[in-house]
């Protein structure tokens, strides 16, 4: 199959003059209420003083406006609103990159050139180019693998030109690969999350994270099949697989970015498809649940990118990888589970399967490997998405240094994330009359933090972080950089935070 999402553009960091850069099409980003210079020697000026005066274009934030000069070695000129100057961010630079991008290629053009808005007041020349490239590359991104008519018709950039001042070129062009780099490891992870729940069994989803291992020296890959994980004594993970025809897969990835002291642990929800098992999901929306590997896509992407990055740190990451299936052999609500840890679990509910994966996860994480910290990622609670929408991740800790890096790197990479609380009041949420715990709260009482304090009992006193991802994982509408369907969402934030020391 052609990977049409192939590694992304070439980029280029050019210092030419904009009416000597031979491209396909020039893209300028303009602030809202530029003056017009309609006398001016610079045919550039003179260009936007006509589209300007014209009415046509006035720098409304992703407002765009396609013209033909002259005087110019590009056959177009995309003018990009950038809107206020005062109100001009990362996520705007962003944004504009990816809308200018996409625009490009949709014209037809094979090379793209962009200036970035860096310098001046506004961003710094290395942000600026680190955004231009993100917008670019995550807007890029297209999913036709499964198409195979009109492949021909599909258009794609070879090549991305940033024009930046020759002081900055050094510094732009290590910031544009380093970009290009975690990008790359966003794309292919919103493949695996858009692989449909027959493409991507827990089986082939093993074989895609030791396939990506392999290329990489630095990451060392174990996959268990059932036997090991039913030896293993993990009953909630063995627990879930049990309805379905198709085995589960426990995916161990670690990377020593350094000789000596702990790793961080990731642990990623893994459901390749979750029908709510017996407690079976209704019609609507269910499509979707291909995304539930979305937390478990997150952890084997920052892996990828820590390493083609040579981060200095130690982290292994734990994926707990099956379908939910409603099979003769499923769980059964009440029925209790004996997890990995040595707790009893009560199933309160089958669909509240995420959770009992995690439990596993997590506690195999503590104990084969003494992390320093925890941090689990997972499309886990419709409670989290009701209540922060698309718009954020919901954090769970009682670990302020780590809230705090992990806050900083969402406003740095424009992946929000918005900590809910977590309070010794929530303890009894998951009491059960049978068993030690129970994988339900009361029906419709605050569900997301319920989860939260249920995986909470799976890590003892490490450090800990949970992200539900359950409303950020999945775009249901196209946004700038961020296309339809799986995000990505999880890679950049992590790779920010274990930048700042998480
Ligand atoms: N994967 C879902 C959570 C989810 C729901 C993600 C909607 C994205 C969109 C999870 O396994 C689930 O089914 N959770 C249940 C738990 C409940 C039964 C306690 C939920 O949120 O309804
Ligand atoms: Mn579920
Ligand atoms: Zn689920």
């Amino acid at each position: 199959m052609r990977a049409v999402n192939g590694p992304g553009p070439q980029i280029r960091i050019l210092t030419a003059d904009l009416p000597e850069v031979a491209t396909d099409g020039l893209a300028v980003g303009l602030f809202e209420g530029q003056r017009a210079e309609p006398e001016s020697p610079d045919p550039l000026l003179r260009a936007i003083a006509r589209v300007v005066g014209l009415g046509d274009f006035h720098g409304k934030f992703l407002q765009t406006c396609l013209v033909y000069p002259e005087g110019f070695a590009a056959p177009r000129l995309l003018l990009v609103g950038l809107g206020k100057a005062d109100e001009f961010n990362r996520d705007r630079a962003r944004k504009a990159a990816g809308a200018a991008a996409t625009r490009m290629r949709d014209l037809g053009a094979k090379r793209a050139a962009l200036r970035p808005a860096g310098g001046g007041d506004r961003l710094p020349w290395r942000d600026a180019v680190r955004c231009a490239v993100e917008g670019a590359y995550l807007g890029l991104y297209q999913h036709w693998e499964f198409k195979t008519e009109k492949r021909d018709e599909i258009n794609a950039l070879d090549e991305l030109s940033l024009l930046v001042p020759a002081a900055e070129a050094e510094s732009a062009g290590t910031e544009a690969r380093d970009a290009a780099v975690v990008c790359q490891a966003v794309n292919w992870i919103r493949t695996l999350v858009n692989r449909p729940g027959n493409a991507l069994t827990a089986a082939a989803f093993a074989e895609e994270a030791r396939a990506m291992a392999a290329e990489r020296p630095g990451i060392r890959c174990t996959i268990l099949g059932r036997d090991e994980i039913r030896e293993l004594g993990m009953g909630c993970f063995a627990g879930v697989n049990a309805g379905s025809a198709d085995p589960p897969r426990l995916i161990v990835l670690e990377y020593d970015g350094e000789r000596d002291g702990k790793p961080l642990a990731l642990v990623g929800k893994g459901i390749t498809f979750d029908t709510g098992g017996l407690d079976i999901k209704a019609k609507a929306g269910m499509e979707q649940m291909k995304d539930d590997m979305s937390g478990g896509a997150a952890v084997v992407g920052t892996i990828r990118a820590a390493a083609d990055l040579g981060l200095p740190i130690r982290l292994v990451g734990i994926v707990p990888a099956t379908d939910n299936m409603p099979g003769s052999h499923a769980i059964k609500p009440g029925d209790v589970l004996k997890s990995y840890s040595g707790l009893t679990v009560e199933v309160g509910n089958t669909d509240a399967e995420g959770r009992l994966v995690l439990a596993d996860g997590l506690a195999y994480a503590c104990k084969q490997f003494g992390p320093r910290a925890v941090v689990d990622m997972a499309t886990l609670t419709g409670s989290v998405y009701v209540a922060l929408g698309s718009v954020a991740t919901g954090m769970f800790t009682l670990d302020d240094r780590m809230a705090r890096v992990l806050e900083g790197a969402a406003e740095a990479t424009g992946e929000r994330i918005w900590r809910l609380p977590l309070w010794p009041e929530h303890e009894d949420l998951v009491d059960s009359d049978i068993a030690d715990i129970r994988n339900q709260g009361e029906p419709g009482d605050s569900d997301g933090i319920a989860a939260a304090v249920f995986l909470k009992r799976f890590v003892g006193d490490l450090p800990w972080v949970h992200l539900d991802i359950a409303g950020t994982s999945w775009a249901d509408k196209k946004q700038p950089y961020i296309p339809k369907g799986g995000t990505g969402v999880g890679v950049r934030l992590l790779i920010e935070a274990l930048r700042n020391g998480l």
